[in-house]
């Protein structure tokens, strides 16, 4: 990893900054390199429970690099186009089952908003801009077009991926892109009092919840339940239920393991 992505670990909370503040965190080669190994990181690390991610000075994320050099955004994979992985970062549909919070600093264009709609949560700085530049390049998103619609309504998806144009932290709030406008020095309190929300609790349950959410978009309700069953008890035989039960029956507060 270079440092176009920085990657902390506090407590059990992650948080991930696009940091190319230059270029308003324009995703090149180098940097999709180092954002794809941040998510991985989180992903592996078990002691990282909660991400939040963000971005260094004025911008969330401009979308992929305009400029051309530096690589490429997509990621540089062997093979022809059919060997090539199409789910090949977070963006593109990486499976991460564990929370994960966007704390919107600025402008969140192309690759910045494909990846907060993956986002379990977005918070918006009174300084957010959303919107998905490429028709005005000439080019569609793919993966924007597919998630967009999954997270607002069809008309509003319609408008921002048709036009272009890029709308505000209170209209992103009102279409339910956001889930909160605060003011703009507050945005990273703001995120890390949400994680510590959900460090309450229990991380593994937490996955199979997120994991059955996901999943159960594409089944039928009779699948969606046979998996959310199974999953129940895997979660079940974890050591953190047991904790739960115990600390319920003694009145205390959980201590969690992740485990
Ligand atoms: N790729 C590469 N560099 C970018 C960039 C991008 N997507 N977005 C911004 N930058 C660079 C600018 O070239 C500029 O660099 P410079 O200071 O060396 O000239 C710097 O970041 C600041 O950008 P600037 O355009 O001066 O800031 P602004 O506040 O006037 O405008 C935006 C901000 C985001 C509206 C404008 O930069 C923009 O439209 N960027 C392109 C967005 C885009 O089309 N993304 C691609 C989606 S696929």
């Amino acid at each position: 990893m270079t440092d176009t992505v920085l990657y902390e670990l506090d407590g059990h909370v992650a948080t991930i900054t696009y940091n190319r503040p230059e270029a308003l965190n324009a995703v090149n080669g180098e940097l999709r390199a180092d954002l794809n190994a941040a998510f991985a990181r989180f992903r592996d690390e078990e002691d990282a429970w909660v991400a939040i991610v963000t971005g260094a000075g004025r911008a969330f994320c401009a979308g992929g690099d305009v400029r051309g050099g530096g690589g490429d955004p997509v990621g540089e994979f062997p093979g022809t186009f059919w060997e090539k992985p199409t789910t090949n970062s977070f963006e593109s549909g990486w499976e991460i089952y564990k929370p994960v919070i966007a704390a919107v600093n600025g402008y969140c264009l192309g690759y910045g908003l494909t990846l907060v709609t993956w986002c379990d949560f977005v918070i918006a700085s009174e300084r957010a801009e959303f919107g998905f530049p490429e028709v005005r390049l000439g080019i569609p998103t793919i993966v924007g077009a597919i998630r967009l619609p999954q997270r607002v309504s069809w008309q509003h998806a319609m408008d921002l991926l048709l036009t272009g144009d890029r709308i505000d932290a209170h209209k992103a709030k009102e279409i339910g892109l956001a889930g909160w406008v605060v003011p703009h020095d507050d945005l990273m309190d703001e995120a890390r009092a949400l994680a510590d929300r959900l460090l309450q609790g229990a991380p593994l349950a937490q996955r199979a919840m997120k994991e059955v959410a996901m999943r159960s978009q594409h089944l039928s309700t009779v699948d969606a339940i046979r998996f959310g069953e199974t999953m129940r008890k895997v979660a079940h035989a974890t050591e953190d239920a047991a904790e739960g039960a115990r600390a319920a029956a003694e009145r205390r507060a959980p201590e969690w393991r992740g485990r």
